[in-house]
């Protein structure tokens, strides 16, 4: 039984819902995101369906399907290669080539030996932009169609199209006597393909947590603000750290004209924040940092930056999947550490390091439930697929936004992140398993 069944069952079901025992293509077929920290999130029409996996899949047994993948995975050798988020449940890491972070796992995609096959365990976005940065002729695969992201869903090619059209008519685009364009779009890597061609095509860029810093130095160096999305505690978290002012920081809501900002607030702007938000991270809270605080003394807490500006005030340290896992695995003496990210993670990292006391801010928090759409009897399933001479769920970008993405993420992948005292420590993350 794995970790997320254990808390399932040991809480009430309002804290989590109880259909996360079940296997996903129980609620795959059915609009919305499933079980999880994002239930209540509403998916777009146009979100990516999965078909009915075969009842074969369904029935086998944990056993059953950890054998049917190392099978496959023997047969096929080198012809393919299997990326892992750090999210991913532990039945899928252990298959996984390469573990890492979003920015990792981009550049992991770039960099793979000539593998036929990219099988990537992580969620939509991630296998969009590996599509990208593949090779010509490579085949991304994404287990499970329906493993999307709520937080990527909350901004749309025509909502950003809209807002742009909005900044421009208020901004003009002539550059100021330094040369800085009147605004310059960057998004988060969690946002589909789209969206990085608008900013390759915009003068823009892509962003990750770990190198998000690094995105808006490179940006403000060419304009004089920011239209950043989707995830709007990202950006504050990240803008505020560098100095700036909350009250320069005004939100975009799609819905309302101007965002629901005033004019004069967008000419003053440094960084305009989209109205998007992570479900897993929002659950995070300042009592639940004072309550680690009360009962463990001397506790450390990290926390990722998709969570909201006083959770990441109130923390010791915030920085992306990767930081996180370094910063753990960089403490030479036992320490207890309150982690606010997604539960799988931090169950791993329990495990993985027992002289360390770790456990999550929030001791109900719901897994992401699209990250644990990928489910082992999926992995089974494409890996056999491809044994059998077929690819199913290949995810393609179209050639032109392929081609507009690309330079968005060439610009990501050379703002490298920054050094800190705890990615200095050992390379244990990311590396080639
Ligand atoms: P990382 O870039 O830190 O891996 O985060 C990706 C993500 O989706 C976090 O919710
Ligand atoms: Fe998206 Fe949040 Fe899940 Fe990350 S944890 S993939 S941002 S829903």
């Amino acid at each position: 039984m794995n970790s997320v069944n254990l808390l399932v069952q040991s809480e009430p079901a309002a804290t989590c819902a109880p259909d996360l025992a079940q296997g996903p293509w129980d609620f795959d077929t059915v609009p919305g995101y499933g079980p999880g920290a994002s239930l209540g999130d509403v998916a777009p029409p146009s979100a990516p369906r999965q078909g009915a996996l075969p009842a074969e899949y369904r029935e086998s047994s944990d056993d059953e399907l950890r054998a049917r993948i190392t099978a496959a995975r023997e047969a096929l050798g080198s012809r393919v290669v299997v990326l892992g988020h750090f999210y991913q449940r532990d039945e899928i890491v252990a298959h996984a080539d390469f573990l890492g972070d979003s920015f990792q796992l981009a550049n992991a995609a770039q960099t793979v030996p000539d593998a036929e096959a990219i099988v990537f365990c992580g969620v939509h976005f991630m296998a969009e932009t590996a599509d990208v940065l593949a090779k010509p002729g490579q085949a991304v695969i994404l287990p499970n169609l329906a493993a999307g992201c709520s937080m990527a869903d909350m901004a749309d090619i025509d909502s950003v199209e809209d807002a742009w059209a909005q900044l421009e008519a208020l901004y003009g685009t002539e550059p100021d006597a330094d040369g800085r364009v009147p605004v310059i779009p960057v998004t988060y890597m969690n946002s589909a393909a789209d969206l990085k061609a608008f900013c390759g095509r915009h003068g823009g860029i892509v962003c990750t947590s770990s190198n998000a810093e690094t995105v808006l130095e490179w940006a403000f160096e060419r304009a004089q603000r920011v239209l950043f999305f989707p995830d709007q505690h990202l950006g504050r978290n990240t803008a505020k750290k560098m100095g700036v002012p909350i009250e320069r920081m005004p939100m975009w809501n799609p819905r309302k004209p101007l965002g629901g900002s005033t004019g004069d607030d967008l000419l003053d702007a440094r960084v305009i924040l989209w109205h998007g938000f992570c479900s897993v991270h929002k659950r995070f809270t300042v009592d639940q940092i004072d309550r680690a605080r009360a009962a463990h003394p001397g506790v450390r807490v990290i926390v990722h930056p998709e969570c909201p500006m006083p959770v990441v005030d109130a923390a010791d340290e915030a920085g992306s999947t990767d930081y996180i896992r370094k910063a753990v695995a960089g403490a030479t003496e036992p320490t207890t550490f309150a982690i606010g990210t997604e539960i799988n993670m931090v169950n791993r990292l329990a495990a993985e390091f027992p002289q360390h006391t770790i456990f999550c801010l929030d001791p109900v928090v719901c897994p992401c439930s699209t990250m644990y759409r990928i489910h082992p009897g999926y992995l089974a399933w494409v890996l056999e697929e491809l044994v059998a001479g077929r690819t199913v769920n290949q995810v393609t970008v179209p050639d032109d936004v392929a081609a507009d993405a690309r330079v968005a993420l060439e610009r990501m992948l050379a703002a490298r992140p920054k050094p800190t005292p705890t990615t200095a420590g050992p390379e244990t993350k990311g590396a080639v398993r």
